[in-house]
């Protein structure tokens, strides 16, 4: 497997691969304050649930080192700003509250800011890492639902660019074909955004896994045709009935899959769950800048002045959805009390 660095702390920097650039190019951000990452993560520099939580603690630990020789009463008025500010970088995903909560835990604790300082260190290299390991653990469950030979079809980017390293989908993609399952991939363009194009594409072709892109308006044809065997997506926020919300195209996949009866699954780690909403109704979902759809690569292509709506998400309401591919193992419905049980690890 080709080592992918998405996300690399060193010397006090957080060091991102750059996702608006890539395929074309490759190229490094660096994050030096909280501020940096703040702004990575708004633009979309890195950009997936579980890697925007991974960052996101690493900014919380830029913000503890700019703040360090405050007074304690000081330095926890400006974590706090800064906390709310990487918290509400991006609104869907909740990998990313998740990972500053914990890291809020350590800046409330009784120790002195040096410590605090040691310990916020520590357990955003546990975040990063655990992604990665959490990975692993879900591409090994759900490489027992793809058949040998199968046709998958997937939307955005779910692999290492999207996480610690791996990946969620794709980490199961990767394991599938790695092990010998002889797979093959149909990656959706994922408008307007492009990341299945752009980033799924890129990772695919560096991991030498046949795939074919396609229009995303595509895949209900496919699926019709008897062309795709499964369907493999992430999830930025899954509420307690299971409702998952995962990049907009996702909830027409799911429709289609179900019509032609081909088994629809989400996989992400447990961090992905929402505890405190009961379904998909309560989850914001993010709406970003016109600019995404009245222009590529920066050259406008529709008349000026009109009307445009862009939602970065949709919701697919859990009737749809086969199973859930997490961590600790895959989820069928009804998913409230399966997923209730992991609330007491949080
Ligand atoms: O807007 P993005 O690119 O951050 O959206 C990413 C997705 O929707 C992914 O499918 C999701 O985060 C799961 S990735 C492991």
């Amino acid at each position: 497997m080709k080592e992918i660095n998405t996300i690399e702390y060193k010397e006090n920097q957080l060091i991102l691969l750059d996702q608006r650039k890539l395929p074309l190019r490759k190229e490094y951000f660096i994050c030096a304050t909280y501020k940096d990452v703040e702004f990575a993560i708004k633009d979309m520099v890195v950009r997936g649930a579980p890697a925007i939580g991974a960052a996101a603690a690493y900014g919380v630990l830029l913000a503890a080192l700019e703040f360090e020789k405050n007074t304690k009463e000081n330095f926890v008025k400006n974590m706090n700003i800064a906390c709310e500010a990487l918290n509400n970088s991006r609104p869907t995903a909740v990998n990313l509250m998740w990972a500053i909560k914990r890291m809020k835990i350590i800046v409330s604790s009784d120790n002195g800011v040096k410590n605090i300082c040691n310990l916020l260190k520590e357990e955003a290299d546990y975040i990063f890492k655990e992604d990665i390991n959490t990975n692993k653990k879900m591409a090994k469950e759900g490489y027992r639902v793809i058949p040998k030979g199968a046709r998958i079809l997937t939307h955005c980017n779910t692999g290492a660019l999207a996480t610690a390293g791996y990946g969620t989908a794709l980490g199961v993609i990767r394991e599938a074909h790695y092990l010998g399952k002889d797979i093959f991939v149909y990656a959706d363009e994922t408008r307007p955004r492009l990341q299945g194009a752009r980033l799924t594409a890129w990772e695919l072709k560096e991991e030498n896994i046949p795939f074919t892109l396609i229009a995303d308006s595509t895949a209900a044809t496919l699926i019709r045709d008897g062309k795709i065997d499964v369907i493999l997506v992430g999830a930025d926020r899954i509420a307690l009935n299971g409702d998952s919300a995962n990049k907009i195209g996702t909830f027409m996949l799911a429709v289609v899959a179900k019509r032609y009866n081909v088994p629809f699954y989400i996989v992400a780690p447990t961090t992905t769950i929402d505890f405190e909403i009961e379904t998909g109704d309560e989850i914001e979902i993010e709406e970003r800048a016109s600019e995404e759809i009245t222009h590529i690569g920066g050259v406008r292509i529709v008349p000026t002045d009109i009307n445009v709506y862009n939602p970065a998400f949709d919701v697919t309401p859990n009737e749809y959805i086969t199973g859930i591919i997490t961590e600790k193992g895959i989820l069928k419905t009804p998913y409230n009390p399966s997923i209730t049980k992991f609330r007491n690890n949080f």
